[in-house]
């Protein structure tokens, strides 16, 4: 299998290669990450294209480096140039990706992973499930031990979300399955549980903690459900809408998929601000899961939002099916 770096940089170089002339900024990361990732996106670029593809392929580095001032507080995007941002989790460094059009999670610079392109560079279909995949797959053998304590925090947002016995659930984006547990109890034994998730390695971390016993798990990615309309009493989403290129696209095969008065609970079990201060960033009045951006995006996808709290301890936001039209 290619190291990751090799993955990462050829697929950029594939997609940078052919908007020459172009230059290519890569800030963030730790002490010189940006210098070594930069010179490894140089030599992806074949040799004949690099003299005039990529003018200028830089890595300035942030506070590590000595420098307080990062790229992106002195040069915007333009037609002509691309930000590459190394997210490292470095406190007060995570809102360097503001104006990033490629973001690139760099906790582990051997396991670098794209989570952002924008879609005018490349279509999500060409990156999203590999990379999606090499995040969480990296860590799914442990997400249990890191997050394990939360399980009471789900079980609490399930018995919010009140579903009927009998009835049929969906987890989707289930992970290791932390909310099937009480998912089961909620619908009894006449009650069906699904456990939908796109990573391998979650669903066998899901097996291996017995949440099988509890749910089918099924490979499946959450914008093409292998269901058909109307059949879901509840869907439970924790932390997969803001993880999914098209949020408003992902809401509407959701409430495809759910019966009329049938509800969705989309959850976290940290809310919004604490989460973006634990990944080193402040919030952004464009992100999914604000209220304001969230209530139009659900009505669209023919839900209404019937709750929203995002309290320091969780986030959670209720909306029910609406009848079709
Ligand atoms: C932040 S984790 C949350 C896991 C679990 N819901 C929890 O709360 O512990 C997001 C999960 O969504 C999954 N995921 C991301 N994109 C997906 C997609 N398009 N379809 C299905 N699952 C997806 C990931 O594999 C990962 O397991």
């Amino acid at each position: 299998m290619p190291e990751r770096i090799t993955e990462v940089t050829g697929f950029l170089a594939e997609v940078l290669g052919p908007r020459a002339p172009l230059t290519v900024i890569v800030d963030g990361g730790d002490h010189g990450a940006a210098a070594a990732f930069a010179a490894r996106l140089a030599e992806a670029f074949p040799p004949s294209a690099r003299a005039w593809t990529v003018d200028a392929v830089l890595g300035l580095s942030g506070p590590a480096g000595g420098r307080v001032d990062s790229a992106l507080n002195v040069l915007e995007p333009a037609a002509d140039r691309v930000i590459v941002y190394l997210r490292s989790g470095r406190r007060g460094n995570g809102d360097g990706e503001r104006r990033a059009q490629v973001v690139i999670d760099h906790h582990d610079p051997q396991w670098p992973v794209i989570r952002h392109v924008h879609p005018r560079l490349a279509d999500p279909e060409r990156w999203y499930l590999t990379e999606s995949r090499a995040f969480f797959g990296a860590r799914a053998a442990d997400w249990d031990t890191r997050f394990g304590d939360d399980m009471p925090a789900y079980a609490k947002a399930v018995e919010t979300a009140v579903t009927r016995p009998g009835d049929l659930v969906l987890d989707v984006g289930c992970g290791t399955g932390r909310a099937l547990p009480a998912l089961a109890a909620a619908v009894g034994p006449a009650g069906r549980v699904l456990g939908f998730d796109v990573t391998p390695a979650m669903l066998a971390a899901a097996r291996e903690a017995g949440r099988g016993e509890c749910a089918r798990l099924v490979l499946a990615d959450a914008r093409r459900l292998p269901l058909p309309d109307a059949v879901a009493g509840l869907v439970f989403a924790a932390g997969l809408v803001q993880h999914l290129p098209d949020p408003a696209a992902g809401l509407a095969e959701l409430a495809r998929v759910t019966r009329p008065g049938g509800r969705l609970m989309i959850f976290h079990p940290t809310g919004r601000v604490a989460l973006a201060a634990r990944h080193g960033r402040t919030l952004r009045p464009d992100e999914p899961l604000n209220e304001n951006n969230l209530r139009p995006s659900l009505a669209a996808a023919g839900w209404e939002l019937s709750r929203y709290e995002d309290a320091d301890d969780h986030f959670l936001a209720l909306a029910v099916r609406r009848p079709p039209c």
